[in-house]
């Protein structure tokens, strides 16, 4: 299955990628996740990703195109791929489009998951991740285990999350009625246990339970 989860920043993307990749065998494609990986191995693309991460601001679409385009050459996203945190703007679906288009291998779903913006605040300035594992946790909402070696993202401050949910208005919400008009765009309410919004995906995607 090739499929697109889009979202607001904190909405659970990540966390619903995670379930649902290890559900359908195949890869789970973040876009943030590959740019923190650069950033935190001082490579040149990571070093500049940074100077917009920090600002709330979306990375130059050139860039992540041509990560993506890279990464979906990979042998294992030939069985399909969760791609979470991509495409953003319409010129990344575009390129998106173009890609799958010339390799035979159409989206199956975009799945657009809603949570209330006064959520999502809270759900970004209290996530933790495992570094060693990567494994997301909630402070509130779902408590890391004693020994988790845990890191808070430097974007994740409170007054840099208000600057990325106005970029995901301004730069991201167009992707809606693009994907709604292809026939592709699913809504999922995103509020409720995580176990609650997977038993939505499932049921959005048409899976087995
Ligand atoms: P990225 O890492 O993609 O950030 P994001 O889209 O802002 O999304 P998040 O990772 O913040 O949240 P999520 O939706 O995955 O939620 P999660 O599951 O963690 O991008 C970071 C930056 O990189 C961007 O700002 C941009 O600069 C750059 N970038 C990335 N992709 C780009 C692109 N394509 N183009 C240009 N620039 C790009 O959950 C959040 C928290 O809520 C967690 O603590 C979790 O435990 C908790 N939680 C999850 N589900 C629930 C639930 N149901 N109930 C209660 N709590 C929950």
């Amino acid at each position: 299955m090739r499929i697109i989860l889009v979202g607001p920043p904190a909405s659970g993307k990540g966390t619903q990628a995670a379930l649902l990749c290890e559900q359908l065998d195949v890869p789970k494609i973040s876009t943030g996740d590959m740019l923190r990986a650069a950033k935190a191995a001082g490579t040149p693309l990571g070093k500049e990703a940074e100077r917009y991460m920090s600002a709330g601001k979306l990375v130059p679409d050139e860039v992540v195109i041509g990560l993506v385009g890279e990464r979906l050459e990979g042998e294992d996203a030939k069985k399909g791929f969760i791609l979470d945190g991509f495409p953003r703007t319409v010129p990344q679906a575009d390129a998106l489009g173009a890609l799958l288009e010339s390799k035979g291998a159409p989206l199956d779903s975009v799945l657009q998951i809603d949570v209330p913006r006064e959520l999502l605040v809270e759900r970004a300035t209290l996530r933790r991740t495992d570094k060693r594992t990567g494994q997301i946790y909630h402070l509130k909402y779902s408590p890391p285990p004693p020994d988790a070696e845990l890191e808070h993202r430097a974007d994740d401050r409170e007054e840099t999350v208000l600057k990325r949910l106005d970029e995901y208005d301004a730069m991201t919400a167009a992707l809606l009625p693009y994907y709604e008009q292809a026939g592709l765009l699913e809504r999922v309410d995103g509020v409720g246990k995580p176990q609650e919004v997977t038993a939505r995906i499932a049921a959005a995607l048409r899976l087995d339970a």
